[in-house]
């Protein structure tokens, strides 16, 4: 039988993580969708075995050292040394099936190394949506979304997601006690969702992303299920749990 009082957290921001005491019992959901989530759900959907996420640049430059491949990224834009920019369509249609990935993101990666200590953690993006919400439903955990933003702040493109996962895990039975944070991002998907390619076009990353020329990567990562993967952290790297 499911526990009582499960409960979904929303986090907006990883400045305000630090300040939670997580649960015990508890899955902790990373959210970036532009586009570091997405960037790991297309690897593994291109047959990855291993993604390592690292915090810096130079682990990440050391990693490239050791002979790892590496998709590098600060401020949107690809990092010198690396293999890839964090760009899903980048990797698409690459050699990368069975190898290792080494990631290093702005914000997405920092929001995983936050999290380490936490009983589960995985990914959750527009690509994956019903795949993870399923898993998580199997889970009886509580549900902490922790939203990686940009630069610490809220991002609404990592809370319509935050909402748009909860709605998957309230329906069609909702065990779950809600968070205000859980209510707004719930309220804000409700929104979104008849014109998700619209909406997301408000979004201060959106912008950014589109003049620096990922017009494609946008479109990509609003796009729901297309990745049947579940990233999930085993020791310091993702594995897909879904073969
Ligand atoms: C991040 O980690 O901040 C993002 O994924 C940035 C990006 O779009 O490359």
């Amino acid at each position: 039988m499911a526990p009582d009082n499960l409960n979904i957290e929303v986090i907006f921001t990883p400045s305000l993580y630090s300040a939670r005491q997580i649960k015990e019992n508890c899955a902790v959901i990373i959210v970036d969708v532009l586009r570091a989530g997405t960037t790991i759900c297309t690897a593994f959907n291109e047959g990855v075995e291993r993604i390592i996420p690292v915090a810096s640049v130079e682990e990440a430059v050391l990693m490239k050292q050791k002979g790892y491949l590496v998709a590098g990224e600060r401020n949107g834009e690809k990092l010198d040394f690396a293999d890839f920019g964090n760009s899903p369509s980048e990797l698409m249609s690459r050699d990368i099936a069975g190898k290792t990935l080494v990631i290093t993101t702005t914000n997405g990666t920092q929001a995983i190394e936050m999290a380490h200590g936490a009983e589960i953690i995985a990914t959750g993006t527009f690509t994956n949506l019903a795949y993870i919400a399923e898993w998580l439903t199997s889970l009886d955990m509580n549900i902490t979304i922790l939203c990686a933003g940009w630069r610490n702040t809220f991002s609404l493109e990592d809370t319509i997601f935050a909402g748009a996962l909860t709605e998957r895990l309230v329906q069609p039975q909702n065990r779950y006690v809600l968070y205000d944070s859980t209510i707004a991002s719930l309220e804000l998907w409700q929104q979104a969702k008849s014109g998700l390619f619209v909406y997301l076009q408000k979004s201060s990353h959106y912008r950014r992303l589109v003049k620096l020329g990922f017009q494609k990567d946008l479109d990509y990562a609003a796009d729901l299920n297309t990745t049947r993967v579940i990233p999930v952290m085993e020791n310091n790297y993702f594995k897909n749990i879904i073969k």
